[in-house]
């Protein structure tokens, strides 16, 4: 009998229940949603379920407050945690989300030995590292979620700008999640053709100034809670990427054992995601300015990884 992928999403809030819509609505496989708020996680999965029969999916979705359900899971999601606040740095959110996110790792990493990992949670680059550590997986199959959404929002400025097709547009972007990600312009095009081609320097500075803002500009707008619909959309264009087997090159938080002149951390680099999940990193040349900028980002997230004391 055809094996239906099980996907379990850790956090049944904004993101994850984002996640879990987009999953069962592209029919990836079954899900169960797990959070510690009692009836949250019941709740939505039987309302998604209940979407079914108009969406057309057939995808099981199951609630809980425990995590015997995820056992055997394929893919676990982790977006358990507390979300920004306006005001408020991803890096305030570090100890309270890795007390948190250690939890949630010891939990489903014992129920689900053969899972690939994908984190969510902020900040990002150091939540990864500790999943990676505290559930002692190979480090291809613990993978952190930024560089999607960030190359998303990049995409979505550069199309408004020139007035073309998101789907015309590919962006480029590496390094940390947050204010200290690098945007590669020359790399990133418009059918093709490098944006540095089509826009004046000073353009292309205000779409990446906005693009390394544009968790925060949502932050403000909302006021209440963070953006969820591009990083759910983000999270499961992973998902589908490993559970085909697609060999998508997508911008990743993965393991650097030297690349980039890195080793031994997470950090946000193109990758080939399939079923064995990273299955490369791919490297660039970078210029002396790219060079300088993907180095502070690298300290960014070293300094705050260190924090942790793994
Ligand atoms: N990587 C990215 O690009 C990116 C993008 C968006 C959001 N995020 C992060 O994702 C996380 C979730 O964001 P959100 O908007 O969904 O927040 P949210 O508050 O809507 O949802 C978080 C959920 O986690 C649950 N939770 C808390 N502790 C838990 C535990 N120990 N076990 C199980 N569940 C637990 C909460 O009850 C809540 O339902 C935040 O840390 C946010 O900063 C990251």
């Amino acid at each position: 009998m055809a094996h239906r992928p099980k996907i379990s999403v850790v956090g049944a809030g904004n993101v994850g229940a984002t996640v879990a819509q987009y999953v069962v609505e592209k029919e990836l496989g079954d899900v169960v949603l797990v959070d510690i708020i009692d009836g949250i996680p019941q709740g939505k999965a039987l309302d998604l379920s209940q979407a079914g029969p108009v969406h057309g999916y057939d995808s099981r979705l199951v609630g809980s407050n425990g995590y015997d359900e995820t056992a055997d899971s394929d893919i676990v999601v982790i977006t358990a945690g507390l979300a920004r606040k306006p005001g408020m740095t991803r890096d305030d959110l570090l100890f309270k989300n890795a007390e948190i996110v250690g939890g949630v790792v010891d939990q489903v990493a014992a129920r689900s030995r053969g899972a690939i990992l994908i984190l969510v949670t902020n900040p990002l680059d150091a939540m990864v590292q500790l999943a990676w550590k505290r559930s002692g997986f190979a480090p291809e199959r613990v993978i952190g979620m930024a560089g999607v959404l960030d190359s998303a929002r990049f995409r979505t400025f550069i199309a408004q700008e020139l007035q073309v097709s998101v789907e015309n547009v590919t962006a480029f972007v590496l390094g940390g999640h947050g204010d200290s990600m690098v945007p590669l312009p020359r790399y990133s095009t418009v059918a093709g053709i490098p944006i540095t081609d089509l826009l004046p320097p000073d353009r292309i500075q205000a779409l990446v100034t906005r693009t390394a803002n544009g968790g925060a500009e949502i932050v403000a707008l909302l006021k209440s809670g963070s953006a969820y619909y591009a990083p759910g959309a983000s999270t499961v264009e992973m998902i589908e990427a490993i559970l085909k087997d697609k060999k998508k090159i997508l911008p990743c938080a993965a393991y650097l054992d030297g690349q980039y002149g890195v080793a031994g951390l997470y950090v946000g680099v193109p990758v080939k995601l399939g079923g064995a999940g990273v299955e490369q990193i791919i490297e660039i040349k970078l210029t002396t300015t790219e060079e300088t900028a993907f180095q502070k980002s690298v300290a960014a997230v070293r300094e705050l990884v260190e924090k942790l004391k793994l």
